[in-house]
């Protein structure tokens, strides 16, 4: 029998990021800004926790990434020109809200995601709630946030995604140390931050989508710096398994790492193949470049 749990209402975006990686284009534009095809990255990000019921959405911000929020504000001049030129406004639908629900705090020094998420523990409170790193591109029918809720509403607890990578490309990431596994559900027995390939527990990454109740704030609190001097999110994570369930949810859909620049252009390509509108002409100009 599942038993009623608190409803996921809020999810927390990091978002103070400097983008270096994608210098010189991020140096006055946030790259959660950065289109994939026609919308941002942050958008998509937005959209997956609104489709999974999600209604409060906290970004994480620094100096320099006001346009994140402009994005989700009412823009008057435009939408008093669109209506003057008869436009359809459908397409600014998604960046709507209703007032209240997007609220920001700032990142003052860039300490690391674990600090990035203790920055907003006044707005969670004594709830549960999500995080969503934008840079990762999670592509699914429901999406993944969704799919998440769906398996928190089972288990309870905290929920990381996962998915499998080639065990020589895990260092860059979280890594799950599995226990049984049922479904589309593992068990988490331990979590360790980007780890040595030979120290690492499994080849199970974590993707970026988090469950987590709240009592990750008052771990994150006292937490020391971990891999690359920062403060980690998976430490004060793994500080959490053996006190409540932890389990992990393998992700049925596709994932780009849009926070690299070759994962980017695959992300802009497979989706704009996809598309009714262009997918035909997109194809044909693959095409002709790979004939050249
Ligand atoms: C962060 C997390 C890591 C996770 C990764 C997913 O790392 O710390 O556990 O696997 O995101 O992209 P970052 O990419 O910020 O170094």
């Amino acid at each position: 029998m599942t038993s009623p749990r608190k409803p996921i209402r809020k999810a927390v975006f990091p978002v103070a990021g400097l983008g270096t990686r994608f210098l010189p284009a991020t140096k006055a534009i946030p790259k959660e800004l950065l289109p994939i095809v026609d919308r941002p990255l942050i958008q998509y990000a937005v959209d997956e926790a609104r489709e999974a019921g999600i209604e409060q959405m906290i970004f994480v911000t620094g100096r320099g990434k006001t346009a994140i929020v402009e994005h989700f504000d009412v823009a008057y001049e435009l939408e008093a020109t669109m209506s003057e030129r008869g436009k359809d406004m459908a397409i600014l639908e998604p960046t709507r809200f209703t007032p209240g629900d997007i609220i920001t705090v700032r990142q003052q020094v860039p300490l690391g995601l674990g600090h990035a998420i203790w920055c907003a523990r006044a707005i969670v409170g004594d709830e549960p709630f999500a995080i969503i790193l934008p840079d990762e591109l999670m592509v699914g029918t429901p999406g993944c946030m969704a799919q998440m809720v769906e398996a928190y509403n089972e288990v309870g607890g905290n929920l990381i995604s996962v998915l499998e990578l080639p065990r020589e490309e895990v260092s860059s990431y979280g890594v799950i140390d599995p226990g049984e596994t049922r479904g589309a559900l593992t068990e988490v027995r331990g979590l360790v931050e980007k780890p040595p390939v030979e120290l690492a527990p499994s080849n199970k990454i974590v993707s970026g989508r988090y469950i987590l109740q709240p009592e990750v704030m008052r771990t994150l609190e006292n937490q020391e710096k971990g891999a690359g001097g920062e403060i980690q999110l998976t430490d004060a994570m793994a500080r959490m398994i053996g006190q409540q369930p932890f389990h992990a949810v393998t992700f049925n859909g596709r994932r780009f790492d849009c926070g690299s620049k070759t994962g980017f252009v695959e992300a802009t390509l497979a989706l704009a193949l996809e598309r009714p509108d262009m997918g035909a002409e997109v194809r044909a100009m693959a095409e002709r470049l790979l004939a050249r």
